[in-house]
């Protein structure tokens, strides 16, 4: 198996303590995976318990001495997210990572939208990663070492129909992530953005099913707006952002790295 498909073992994340927002399934549950994998000690959110649940069980089953526990939240919520910074700090005696990763899309044309989806979409997608960030920040600050990775997406800069509040809730991540980054530099806080193209998770694959395509049919595609003519998997996203986290990273902050098979190129 090529590097970059598979969880490698290592030391990366060592020392790392990290939460991990979404992580009921998709990118933020193979990040929270390769973390665990690299000995990062985990604390997966997410809104969906039983999602959550499962995710988390099956992480400790395919990671032997996985240091990983999970705490039910709604990223909008300051009470929740509080309680997941306090229960991160209680469990492993602090926090140094954050990943923003929770998201919710609908799809619509601006002139048949319902203002409530947006405002969904925008209260989720970035006002979520704004309070959870408010609540981490504190104990991050502590750490003195400390990251927090934003899920953007390359639509944040590539056009498209239909996508308009999630695509600009991407795009206004972007420059949370460098308002952030401005704010927290000298507080020992890197703060950067990996912008995923099509990636295969639940929410792909649900979205196909409605075109009645599962997920080995989409395996199969040559995804046309790719240069590499295919779907990336959940684990290509979760690289980055295991290196934006890593110490490797440690001269780069404000960055957006796009990581889409070539989309926002073509
Ligand atoms: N999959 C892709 O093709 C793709 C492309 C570009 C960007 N992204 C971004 O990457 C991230 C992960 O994408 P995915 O496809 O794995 O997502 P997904 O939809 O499969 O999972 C998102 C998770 O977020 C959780 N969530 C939603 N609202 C929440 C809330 N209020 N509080 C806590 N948890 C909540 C959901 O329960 C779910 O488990 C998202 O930020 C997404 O926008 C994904």
């Amino acid at each position: 198996m090529e590097r970059g498909t598979h969880m490698e073992r290592g030391t990366r994340m060592q020392g790392k303590i990290t939460l991990v927002t979404g992580g009921g399934g998709g990118i933020g549950a193979a990040t929270a995976e390769l973390f665990c994998a690299q000995q990062a000690k985990v604390l997966l959110v997410d809104c969906d318990a039983a999602a959550l649940a499962k995710q988390a069980e099956a992480i400790a089953a395919r990671i032997p001495g996985a240091v990983i526990s999970i705490c039910v939240a709604d990223v909008t919520s300051a009470h929740d997210t509080a309680a997941a910074v306090a229960k991160a700090v209680e469990l492993f005696g602090g926090l140094t990572t954050l990943v923003n990763n929770a998201a919710v899309r609908y799809l619509s044309s601006v002139l048949d939208a319902d203002l409530a989806q947006w405002e969904k979409v925008l209260s989720v997608n970035l006002l979520g990663a704004v309070t959870m960030s408010k609540a981490a920040i504190p104990e991050l600050r502590r750490s003195g070492n400390a990251g927090i990775v934003n899920l953007s997406s390359t639509y944040a800069e590539v056009g498209r129909r239909d996508f308009g509040a999630y695509d600009a809730s991407k795009a206004a991540l972007l420059s949370l992530t460098r308002t952030m980054a401005f704010e927290e530099a000298a507080h020992g806080i890197r703060v950067n953005a990996v912008c995923p193209g099509g990636t295969l998770t639940p929410f792909t694959v649900g979205r196909a099913k409605d075109r009645g395509l599962n997920e080995s049919d989409l395996r199969g595609q040559a995804k046309g707006d790719t240069l590499q003519k295919r779907w990336g998997e959940a684990i290509e996203i979760a690289y980055p952002v295991l290196w934006f986290a890593s110490n490797e990273a440690s001269f780069i902050t404000g960055a957006s790295l796009m990581v889409d098979g070539g989309t926002s190129i073509m």
